[in-house]
């Protein structure tokens, strides 16, 4: 089993589009039994609140349903996780903020796995949210591939017990 979490600043917008995203891309391959997929916010500006009605919309455009109820990360949720991948800098810098500088071991910004490194475009300002599903689709998809070569060993032994 391996545990992703996703992390933006209010758990609207990007991260629940990203467990939602990427969800789809491992039951599209088979792959959901072997991972726990989640979402967080770095602040609790948003806890309690369902995903930002554009960003669902976007979502739907793309046919991704699904439904999140935002909630603040903490350090419980940190050690719970094999990886925290942050959407930009500022959320990198909050997490760094919140653990002390440790893990850093497993946190990454998204699109560091892609071929083109980038922080995903925020779209809370700029209300392009089809760039973001763009920049979180590319990095769903190259982290999955990512962890596929890096666990094809455990994947394997998952499907087969
Ligand atoms: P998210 O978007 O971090 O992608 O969920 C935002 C949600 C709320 C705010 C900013 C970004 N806010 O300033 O309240």
């Amino acid at each position: 089993m391996i545990n992703v979490a996703f992390v933006c600043l209010g758990n609207i917008c990007r991260s629940p589009m990203a467990e939602l995203i990427f969800k789809d891309l491992i039951k599209e391959r088979k792959l959901d039994l072997s991972f726990r997929v989640s979402s967080f916010g770095t602040s609790d500006c948003e806890e309690g609140n369902s995903i930002y009605p554009p960003a669902k919309r976007t979502l739907i455009m793309h046919g991704i349903p699904g439904s999140h109820v935002a909630k603040q990360i903490s350090l419980k949720d940190v050690k719970n996780n094999d990886y925290i991948l942050v959407m930009d800098s500022s959320n990198l810098l909050d997490m760094l903020r919140l653990t002390g500088g440790n893990y850093g071991e497993k946190i990454f910004k998204l699109c560091s796995f892609t071929h083109r490194p980038r922080d995903v475009a925020d779209p809370w300002y700029t209300r392009d949210f089809e760039t973001a599903f763009s920049d979180i689709e590319d990095g769903c998809k190259c982290f999955l591939e990512y962890i596929l070569k890096e666990k094809a060993e455990a994947l394997d032994y998952d499907r087969r017990h």
